[in-house]
């Protein structure tokens, strides 16, 4: 097992192992979690894995209590918010009580925000199941649900008391969701440099790089270790926090724009190669981007004229005013945020 320690306020660790789900109870007692816990999870998380944390919290003790809710991203709303609330509610949790996150990055950023304000704050865990709450979401305490005004506009930043990733839970996944998180992988990778975007690149989807327990781990807590790092100097997302963002300021414009029926790392991925290719900085390096992309069968084509990513990306909560910033990395392990006003922008995407 890998344990990343993620030095936030108040800090917590990322395990990250093979057919640890049954260990989670005592490493909670360990942390001194007790009485009661309602585990929060989506239809679309085999059975199996929420039944192993349950038991496994009742063998130290835990009162466990369980709500499911409707897989996919329009669950992710006030009406789910406010039945997990009630659920916490009604099976009598208190402040020394605590929420367990079973699933991707819904179910984590959904209980999250729960925790976040059930009585001003309870403390919870993540265990994700989806590559991308693995690598991503499940770290760094980003809490939300959506309005239908806009993806993550309600949230709040609220740290959990621990991440339990079991690898084994990742071999049902979908293809797609697997992809998925591959575009975040490759954002880790370009971030990262070094050994961590050699081996990115040089993996394909279906290789034992991504199925065989060891290497995934080591994927898995590699990424996680940027991500905690980052997080760790900048909480808060004031500033180096931004740098997580790339391949994100064009990719969330292709995910609007398709009505949200491409999967986030997809529009990650297209989004990165967009701006890469356009700004034209390392045509090595944006061929090597595209080769990993193309290994792993995830389509890097962007379907949208410069004209219709603007405009997305000016309804974006994040641009303030006339400019916007993006992450660009002219090097693997040097990224760094540009700002742009939205004319420069729309010009530089005119180029490819
Ligand atoms: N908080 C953050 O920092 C952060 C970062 C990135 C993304 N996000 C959010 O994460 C969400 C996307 O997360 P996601 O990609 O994990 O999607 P998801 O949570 O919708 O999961 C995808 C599907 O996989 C199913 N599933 C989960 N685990 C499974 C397993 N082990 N085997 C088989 N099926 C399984 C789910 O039921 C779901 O239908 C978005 O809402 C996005 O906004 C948050
Ligand atoms: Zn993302």
């Amino acid at each position: 097992m890998k344990r990343i320690r993620v030095k936030t306020q108040s800090p917590y660790d990322v395990a990250v192992g093979e057919n640890i789900l049954p260990l989670i109870g005592v490493e909670l007692k360990l942390l001194g979690f007790g009485g009661r816990a309602l585990i929060v999870t989506d239809s679309g998380v085999p059975a199996e894995y929420v039944d192993e944390v349950e038991s496994s919290l009742k063998r130290e003790g835990i009162a466990v209590f369980r709500f499911v809710f409707s897989q996919g991203e329009q669950s992710k709303n006030q009406t789910t918010l406010f039945d997990i609330l009630s659920a916490m509610a009604d099976h009598h949790l208190t402040r020394g009580d605590f929420a367990v996150a079973v699933g991707g990055g819904v179910v984590g950023d959904i209980t999250g925000f729960a925790a976040a304000c059930y009585m001003r704050g309870i403390r919870y865990v993540q265990v994700p199941t989806t590559m991308l709450a693995a690598i991503d979401s499940s770290v760094g305490g980003k809490t939300a649900i959506d309005l239908p005004q806009g993806k993550n506009l309600v949230g709040a930043f609220h740290q959990p008391g621990l991440v339990w990733c079991d690898v084994k839970t990742l071999k049902t996944l979908s293809a797609d969701n697997v992809r998925c998180g591959i575009g975040e992988a490759v954002k880790y990778g370009l971030l990262a440099g070094g050994s961590l975007w050699h081996s990115v690149k040089g993996g394909s989807y279906g290789s034992e790089l991504f199925f065989e327990g060891t290497d995934l781990e080591q994927l898995i807590a590699d990424c996680v270790e940027i991500k905690a790092d980052v997080v760790c100097k900048d909480e808060h997302e004031g500033g180096l926090r931004k740098i997580l963002n790339l391949g994100h300021t064009v990719g969330h414009a292709i995910e609007k724009l398709g009505g949200y029926t491409i999967p986030h790392g997809v529009c990650v991925a297209k989004g990165l190669v967009k701006l890469f290719r356009c700004l034209g900085e390392n045509p090595a390096l944006v061929r090597e981007v595209e080769h990993a992309f193309d290994n792993y069968g995830i389509d890097h084509t962007c379907p949208y004229s410069a004209d219709e990513l603007i405009e997305a990306m000016r309804m974006d909560k994040k641009s303030g005013g006339e400019y916007i910033s993006v992450v660009t990395v002219s090097e693997a392990g040097k990224p760094r945020i540009e700002s742009f006003s939205f004319k420069e922008l729309g010009e530089i995407l005119c180029r490819a």
